[in-house]
C-alpha cells in the first residue's frame, strides 16, 4: 500500500510509533524514525533491523521533536539519506497528568512542547520537499481526550485539541499542493503510556464506556495510519479519525 514511499515517524522506539514504523515498513515503505533518550538506543537499533528485514531501508535518528533546530537537522539528514519525504507521522507525545490545582507551569510547558510544538516543528520542515513533489501525507497523533477533555488532563487535552486546529489549518493551506493532513484520535490503547490504567477500578470504569469492551492495540492504530499514509485515502484531508472502540459515541 505504501511501496517505496519514504516515511518519517517520530517517537517510534516503542508503543504506537514502533507499531506504525513496522506496519509501514512491512507494506513496502522506507522508514526514518526517531527516538529521544539514550536509553532507547538499543530498542531503536533492534527496530531498525526488524524493519530492514522487510527488504526496505530503515534508519533510527536520535532527535528531540520538541526542538525546532533538531527537527530541521533531522529532515535535512533524512533527505540526504532517503532522497524524499512522502509521509510524516507526528506520533511523539507525553502526558504529565495532574489536577489543575496542582499542575505546574513547567508540566504545562513540557506537554505543550512535546505534543504540540513538535507537530509544528516537523510539519514546517517536511512541507518544503512535499511542496516540491506536489504530494504528501501528514498524520498527527491527537487523542479523544483532545475532543472531550478529562479531569486531570487539562494540559494533555489542550495539546491534543491544538493538534486538531493545526491539522485542519494545514489541510486548508496545502490542499492545493496535494498535501493532505489528517489527525488520528485514539481512545485507550495498550502501551506504556496507559499501563497504569489497566489495573483496578479505573480500568473497569473506562471499559464499561467502551462498546467494544476492550482497550485497543497499537497495531490497530498502525492499520489506520497505513490507510492515511497510502493513496487509498487520496481524497481525505483535514479529518480527525477516532479509533476508540466506540468510546466517543
Ligand atoms: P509511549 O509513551 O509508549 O510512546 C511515546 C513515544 O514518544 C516514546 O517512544 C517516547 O520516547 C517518544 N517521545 C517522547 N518525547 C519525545 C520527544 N521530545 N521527541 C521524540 N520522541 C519523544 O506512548 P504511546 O501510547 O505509544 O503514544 C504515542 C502517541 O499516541 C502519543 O502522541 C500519545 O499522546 C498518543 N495517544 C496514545 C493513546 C494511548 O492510549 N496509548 C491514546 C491517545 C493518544
Amino acid at each position: 500500500m505504501v511501496k517505496d514511499k519514504v516515511c518519517i515517524v517520530t517517537g517510534a522506539a516503542r508503543g504506537i510509533g514502533a507499531a506504525i514504523a513496522k506496519k509501514l515498513g512491512e507494506n513496502g515503505a522506507h522508514i526514518a524514525f526517531t527516538y529521544v533518550s539514550d536509553s532507547s538506543a538499543e530498542k531503536a537499533t533492534a527496530l531498525e533491523n526488524e524493519i530492514k528485514a522487510f527488504g526496505v531501508n530503515a534508519k533510527a535518528y536520535k532527535s528531540n521533536a520538541s526542538d525546532f533546530v533538531q527537527c530541521e537537522t533531522l529532515v535535512n539528514d533524512v533527505l540526504k539519506e532517503f532522497g524524499k519525504i512522502d509521509v510524516c507521522v507526528n506520533n511523539a507525545g507525553i502526558s504529565k497528568d495532574n489536577l489543575l490545582l496542582r499542575l505546574t507551569p513547567e508540566q504545562w510547558d513540557d506537554v505543550m512542547n512535546v505534543n504540540l510544538k513538535s507537530v509544528f516543528n516537523m510539519t514546517k520542515q517536511v512541507i518544503r520537499p512535499m511542496m516540491k513533489a506536489k504530494a504528501g501525507s501528514i498524520i498527527n497523533m491527537s487523542s479523544i481526550i483532545g475532543m472531550r477533555g478529562n479531569a486531570g488532563q487539562s494540559s494533555y487535552a489542550a495539546s491534543k485539541a491544538g493538534i486538531i486546529g493545526f491539522t485542519k489549518s494545514v489541510a486548508h493551506e496545502l490542499g492545493s499542493r496535494n498535501i493532505r493532513c489528517n489527525a488520528i484520535a485514539p481512545g485507550f490503547i495498550e502501551t506504556d503510556m496507559t499501563h497504569y490504567l489497566k489495573e483496578g477500578t479505573a480500568a473497569e470504569s473506562f471499559l464499561k464506556d467502551i462498546p467494544l469492551g476492550r482497550f485497543g492495540k497499537a497495531e490497530e492504530v498502525a492499520d489506520l495510519t497505513l490507510f492515511l499514509a497510502s493513496d487509498m485515502s487520496s481524497y481525505i484531508t483535514g479529518q480527525v479519525i477516532s479509533i476508540c472502540g466506540g468510546l466517543n459515541i
